[in-house]
């Protein structure tokens, strides 16, 4: 049997012959009028975006997202990334097969993890927020769907395990802001409610997204993980007739503002200190995690593509010598950058085949349309 060629060792020009599972599927238009299918096939080394000419009408009808697909094509680059240019798919059967292969994964043990939030929890010292935050996290079915849930569909934190990583980062992140602001103005901030808001605010994704491609349930779709969980909460309340009034109506806030704007899917804007530090953990965590990963295919001194959900480039800073005179002064770096990305940008272009730059702008739009509806493009 011929290794397996994973998706993060996969070279421009090689041929591929192999089964990869369908995160998304498009049938676009050329502006030529020629249709082709853009698939997102993954595995659990990564993803690789790839097209279809060729009867991609045909096709389309016969596979869809969470299948199976055997790939044959060769491997191009286009705008500086790798894409599988298939010459045929074909749906594979999936009975038997380890589905664990195709499904990326957070590189941290999720054992490791795990103790970290139970230590997180078991610092909290109100009772009833230990206790919630136990209940959903410990105590019910939800924790094992937890460890496995993706914090995005692909915007940040998109792999099995994801979500914890991103809760954790979003608890450390509280702990930091709750020191700082602390020492300035001693009892201003409730650290148990930052902490729980921040274990609590996504817990909602468990049910918003699919497990295996992480895809939008209905639920998701139609209510959103931040209504979801805000009802799981007043639900699990209703059965605590202790739980204080003001903790309650509290932490529903927290959960219901966290995404900041009305536009990014928030019910309700923050209006507590508490609420607006875990908002702003929140996007500062998702968009450092985001920045981070889109910069690993970048060389040092580079700038990333086009970013249009932030509508800028992103700029990878050398370590050291920027190739920049040490004699020069700001300007003439900036000039030279800026040289370097025209030239870039203009030996890019001329690369493209005719019918790929055309399809750009439409595929984009479709591509972002759905996260842009769910308010994640700013967490
Ligand atoms: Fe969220
Ligand atoms: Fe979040």
């Amino acid at each position: 049997m011929a290794p397996r060629q994973w998706i993060r060792e996969l070279s421009e020009k090689d041929k591929v012959d192999d089964v990869y599972l369908v995160w998304q599927k498009n049938l676009l238009v050329a502006r030529n009028g020629r249709p082709y299918l853009n698939i997102i096939l993954g595995d659990k080394s990564g993803k690789l975006e790839c097209r279809v000419w060729n009867m991609a009408e045909k096709l389309d009808s016969l596979f869809s997202p969470r299948d199976l697909i055997r790939a044959t094509g060769q491997v191009i680059r286009y705008q500086d990334r790798l894409q599988l240019n298939a010459k045929d798919i074909k749906k594979a059967d999936a009975s038997g097969v380890d589905l664990s292969i195709f499904i990326p994964s957070s590189e941290r043990s999720m054992e490791k993890m795990q103790s970290e939030l139970d230590s997180i929890i078991e610092s909290l010292e109100d009772p009833h927020l230990k206790d919630i935050t136990k209940h959903f996290l410990k105590r019910s079915s939800l924790s094992k769907r937890f460890h496995e849930a993706s914090a995005a569909k692909s915007i940040h934190h998109a792999w099995s395990g994801g979500l914890m990583e991103h809760t954790l980062s979003v608890c450390g992140l509280m702990e930091v802001i709750w020191r700082h602001f602390e020492t300035l103005f001693p009892g201003f901030l409730n650290r148990d409610l930052m902490i729980t808001g921040a274990l609590l605010h996504d817990v909602g994704k468990t049910w918003e997204l699919e497990k295996m491609t992480f895809d939008y349930t209905d639920e998701g779709r139609l209510l959103g993980h931040l209504v979801m969980m805000c009802e799981a909460v007043a639900e699990y309340i209703r059965t605590k007739p202790d739980f204080p009034k003001h903790l309650s109506l509290h932490l529903k806030h927290i959960i219901l503002s966290h995404h900041g704007e009305l536009e990014h899917g928030s019910p309700k804007r923050p209006q507590t200190a508490e609420a607006w530090a875990v908002h702003y953990g929140d996007i500062l965590d998702a968009r450092m995690s985001w920045l981070h990963q889109e910069l690993e295919d970048v060389e040092e001194g580079e700038w990333t593509r086009y970013q249009r959900q932030y509508d800028r480039f992103f700029w990878k800073p050398p370590k050291k010598n920027p190739g920049v005179q040490d004699s020069g002064t700001e300007e003439d770096g900036l000039e030279q950058m800026q040289a370097e990305k025209q030239n870039r940008d203009e030996s890019q272009k001329g690369d493209e085949p005719q019918e790929q730059r055309e399809t750009v702008e439409n595929e984009k739009d479709e591509n972002e349309k759905d996260e842009k509806q769910q308010g994640l493009f700013r967490e």
